[in-house]
């Protein structure tokens, strides 16, 4: 029997146990999936048993991504780009091989369900400077954007994207993040502003152009304020929850040999246990 994990502190939200267990049962694996709770402290001597533990590999998430792959004798070219991973897998030699397949979720959905949100080679507008930031700027650049513009509360850790992004990436203030949509072909929120218990993300959409698509990460609620405001002016929406089933594709092909697939009846699934429609 294949096994894999999902590791955190805590981890007890994480919501790939969801999605795993789905697809296991779907494609007939014999295989299991759980939920390890892992102090910081622990991580690189947890990561070094995983073989032991009898786990083929796992996810990490917060706040384990960067020590993740500081862990891993070896890491793909997303993973080193975006400083963080979120897959591990071990090889038939035992090998740790780190991976980030949040960029591949991310984009992978945006086509699906926007394939046009390039068209014009317009500027894309990116709020947040934090590791899901990272991910998507690396996405969007390695998909063809054009210009990138990144508005952070904290302006240094945009700043610090410019540096490990290159020239194609802008900084706009953080107070300038409403008028910067002018022209903007593609809005993405990056931040965690918008979830259930956090602040609302306050922006005003005035200058953002009709025909620009507008995504969210934030999938809890699942029709975020963001979305419900640009859907009501005309313009196109991509929620969040589609991001998190597509960055799960590639961990469980690496670990059950199956590449399984996102489905509508899979994102009611989950969309049903975040208590939504
Ligand atoms: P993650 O790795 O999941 O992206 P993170 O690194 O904590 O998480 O980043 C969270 C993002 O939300 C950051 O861009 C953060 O801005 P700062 O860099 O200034 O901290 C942003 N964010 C969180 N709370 C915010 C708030 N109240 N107002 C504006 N931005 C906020």
């Amino acid at each position: 029997m294949q096994r894999a994990c999902v590791i955190g502190w805590p981890v007890e939200h994480s919501r790939s146990p969801l999605i795993h267990r789905y697809w296991l049962k779907q494609y007939g694996i014999d295989g299991a999936y759980e939920k390890e709770a892992v102090e910081p402290k622990d991580v690189a001597r947890f990561l070094g048993s995983l073989a032991a533990l009898g786990y083929a590999g796992a996810n990490v998430t917060l706040p384990h991504k960067e020590a993740a792959l500081r862990a891993a004798e070896s890491a793909d070219e997303a993973a080193v780009r975006i400083g963080a991973a979120n897959t591990l897998w071990l090889d038939p030699d035992g090998t740790l091989h780190a991976s980030n397949s949040d960029a591949y979720g991310f984009m992978t959905n945006l086509k699906a369900e926007a394939p046009d949100w390039n068209r014009g080679r317009r500027p894309v507008m990116v709020l947040g400077a934090g590791g899901a930031a990272r991910a998507i700027l690396h996405g969007l650049l390695d998909e063809g954007a054009a210009r990138v513009l990144i508005a952070n509360r904290t302006r240094d850790r945009a700043e610090e994207l410019v540096q490990a992004f290159g020239p194609s990436v802008h900084v706009v203030d953080w107070e300038d993040r409403h008028r910067a949509l002018a022209g903007c072909g593609l809005l993405v929120n990056a931040t965690s502003l918008g979830m259930t218990g956090k602040e609302n993300l306050e922006i005003d959409l005035k200058a953002l152009p009709a025909d620009a698509v507008v995504a969210d990460i934030v999938y809890s609620p699942l029709e975020t304020k963001l979305l419900v405001a640009a859907r009501a002016r005309g313009n196109q929406v991509v929620d969040g929850l589609g991001m998190l089933l597509h960055q799960a594709v590639p961990g469980f092909e690496l670990w059950f040999g199956v590449r399984p697939e996102v489905t509508p009846a899979l994102r009611a699934h989950v969309a049903a246990a975040l208590g939504e429609k």
